[in-house]
C-alpha cells in the first residue's frame, strides 16, 4: 500500500500509524505521484482530495487513477458533493474555513456534482459506477463513488 499527501505533517502522522505495517507514505503532490506511478492497483482511493485542485485538473487526477485500476479492480473516491441542498453549503463553507487556517492545504475549494462531473470521466474509461451518499448523521455532503473495471 502506497500513501501520499503533501502536507509533510499528516504523513508523519501516518507513518506513525503505519508503523510495523507494510505501507509507505510519501509527502507529494498526488498529481505528480500518479501521473509517474505505472504499476495497476487492486484498489485505488481518492479520499476527500479532488475537491482541493481546479476543475481541469481534477479531471487529470481521476483519468490517472482509473488508468491503475487492473480488471476486476476498483477506484473508490468519497467526495463532497454538489446538489445535496444545505449539506452543500456546510460543506462548502467549512471547506473554505479549513483552507483559510491551513488546517486542509489545497489549491481550490471547487466542489462539484459527483455523479455529472466524475461518473461520465469514468465511465468513458470503461469502469462501471455506483454512487450512494455517506453522510450518516453529519451535515456535510459525502458521497461514495465505487467504480469497478469488469475482469
Ligand atoms: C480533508 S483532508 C483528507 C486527508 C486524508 N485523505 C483523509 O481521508 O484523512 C484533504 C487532504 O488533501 C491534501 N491535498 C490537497 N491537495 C493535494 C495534492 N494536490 N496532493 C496531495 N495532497 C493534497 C491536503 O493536504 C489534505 O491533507
Amino acid at each position: 500500500m502506497r500513501g501520499f499527501d503533501w502536507d509533510e505533517a499528516k504523513i508523519g502522522l501516518a507513518r506513525r500509524a503505519g508503523e510495523g505495517l507494510d505501507v509507505r507514505f510519501h509527502a507529494e503532490d498526488a498529481r505528480a505521484a500518479l501521473a509517474r506511478t505505472e504499476a495497476a492497483a487492486d484498489t485505488v482511493l481518492l479520499v476527500d482530495v479532488l475537491h482541493y485542485l481546479p476543475h481541469a485538473a481534477q479531471d487529470e487526477l481521476l483519468a490517472w487513477a482509473a488508468d491503475l485500476v487492473r480488471p476486476g479492480g476498483r477506484l473508490v473516491v468519497r467526495e463532497a458533493t454538489k446538489g445535496a441542498g444545505w449539506r452543500s453549503l456546510v460543506t462548502v463553507l467549512v471547506e473554505r474555513i479549513s483552507r483559510l487556517v491551513r488546517f486542509n492545504l489545497g489549491d481550490a475549494t471547487a466542489v462539484r456534482d459527483v455523479r455529472r462531473a466524475y461518473v461520465p470521466i469514468l465511465e468513458a474509461k470503461g469502469l462501471s459506477c455506483t454512487v450512494t451518499s455517506c453522510w450518516g448523521s453529519t451535515p456535510f455532503a459525502n458521497v461514495l463513488l465505487v467504480a469497478t473495471r469488469p475482469r
